[in-house]
């Protein structure tokens, strides 16, 4: 069979004898396909169900033999004592029968056509390509495959080369589809909306926000400071996580903001829209001035509401509650994706809670040596081996906050990003001494 989409596959049939519609039972189709003298002969092509129909409504078993002399004479024998007949039938394996990987590769020069370019990255409705250069003459074809195989995709777009440095946005070219950019994405449980040629957002990274929303408790309040349209800061709050998440991108808080709301955990996150080294700087004694609301409390079992309504309806002393929990005022976690550049940001935290900082808001009363936050921050390096790697991250890392760090530290290879590049996350404790440095 020809792997080319639109060959006709010409296998011949038996037609369940006699003809007539009323005596092609099911009984006597089902006797031929469970017969051991036929078992190599059915035919055998994916997504092709072995029985058919004609177009007189009989009912056909197909097999996968164009001639008679190729069926086993043991098969002929069989047929001959069912009174069957072999009759040609022909089956048209057209577009809608192809996978996008076939048509492609049918339809694309030879010497493209052993990489598959279908791959792409989904964002909402939005099918996201990253097409090489040599694919670039048939883009518009490519697109159209994508865009008909694939029944959730309505806009297929190729990253262009040019890219926003600053806010990390891909410009991108439609290919086929229509020119709607404001998608409605889930991850990690919740809704994310945005206009993917406004803000940035990674579907690939969705492995990796949910590592690292994993490791926070509820009890936590996390500060974000690149937090994009906020696929940790919104999935950290639905775990009870107090959030204060902040992006220099009037667009992504735009559509932070939405987010929020749209997830319904606007008690506990709250954006803002500055340059993360001032978020950093202020962030500890806005936490300090305006707590976060306190854990909610966990829901009450069956029994525990039952005993609440009879101690309602009875006269009895309501049994002793546990005292309301304080309000969170201590940072104990800091996000940092903005790999290109966050380790520069990272002197910031030099002397952030010391009263030169701090004021006389008394910091060190909640921030000890054991309780200052972990700070998660993303980076890129060009070592690919992994000593090499920790050895080049941590410098970078020491030599910005002038301090070596030996608490707690943790690296985690995120992704390879280009044949020379990694992604990684480097989580440690914020030094004392970094801390309230004068
Ligand atoms: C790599 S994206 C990460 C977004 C999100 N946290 C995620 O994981 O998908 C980095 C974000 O940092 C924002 N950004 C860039 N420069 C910034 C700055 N100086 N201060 C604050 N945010 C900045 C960008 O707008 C972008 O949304």
């Amino acid at each position: 069979m020809s792997r080319e989409f639109g060959t006709e596959v010409v296998p011949p049939i038996h037609r369940v004898h006699p003809c007539t519609r009323s005596q092609s039972s099911p009984e006597k189709t089902g006797a031929l396909l469970g017969a051991p003298a036929l078992r190599r002969t059915l035919i055998d092509v994916p997504k092709v169900k072995n029985v058919a129909r004609a177009s007189d409504g009989q009912r056909l078993v197909l097999f996968r033999f164009p001639e008679q002399a190729d069926f086993s004479p043991e098969a002929l024998d069989f047929l001959k004592a069912q009174s069957a007949e072999l009759v040609p039938f022909t089956i048209n394996l057209d577009y809608d029968y192809w996978t996008s990987d076939e048509i492609l590769h049918s339809v694309l020069p030879v010497e493209l056509a052993d990489r598959s370019p279908s791959g792409f990255a989904a964002v909402g409705h939005i099918a996201h390509l990253n097409l090489n250069a040599e694919y670039l003459p048939y883009k518009r074809l490519i697109g159209q495959v994508i865009l008909d195989k694939n029944p959730s995709i309505r806009t297929v777009v190729n990253k262009l080369d040019t890219i926003d440095t600053q806010f990390r946005v891909f410009k991108m070219e439609l290919l086929a589809g229509e020119p709607d950019y404001v998608v409605e994405h889930s991850e990690s449980a919740c809704r994310f909306k945005f206009d993917f040629t406004e803000v940035y957002w990674n579907s690939r990274l969705h492995t990796e926000h949910g590592r690292l929303i994993e490791q926070f408790n509820a009890q936590d309040v996390v500060a974000d400071v690149f937090a994009g349209v906020g696929p940790f800061a919104i999935p950290a709050a639905k775990k009870g996580c107090g959030v204060l998440a902040n992006d220099l991108n009037p667009n992504s808080h735009k559509y932070l903001v939405h987010n929020i709301e749209d997830n319904k955990v606007t008690k506990l996150v709250r954006a803002s829209c500055e340059d993360g080294r001032d978020f950093i700087r202020t962030v500890f004694n806005r936490v300090w001035d305006d707590p976060l609301p306190p854990v909610a409390p966990p829901k009450l079992s069956k029994s525990q509401q039952k005993e609440k309504r009879r101690e309602r309806k009875t006269s009895r002393p309501p049994s002793p509650q546990a005292p309301p929990a304080p309000r969170r005022k201590r940072i104990t976690q800091l996000v940092m994706n903005l790999p290109d550049t966050a380790i520069l940001f990272l002197d910031a935290f030099r002397g952030v809670l010391s009263p030169d900082n701090a004021g006389d808001r008394d910091l060190c009363g909640v921030y000890d040596r054991s309780s200052l936050p972990m700070i998660h921050c993303y980076c890129f390096t060009r070592e690919l081996e992994p000593d090499k790697a920790e050895t080049d991250i941590r410098q970078r890392v020491e030599e910005q906050i002038g301090h070596p760090i030996a608490h707690e530290v943790g690296l985690h290879l995120v992704r390879s990003v280009a044949p020379n590049k990694d992604m990684y996350c480097i989580s440690f404790r914020l030094p004392y001494e970094v801390a309230y440095a004068c």
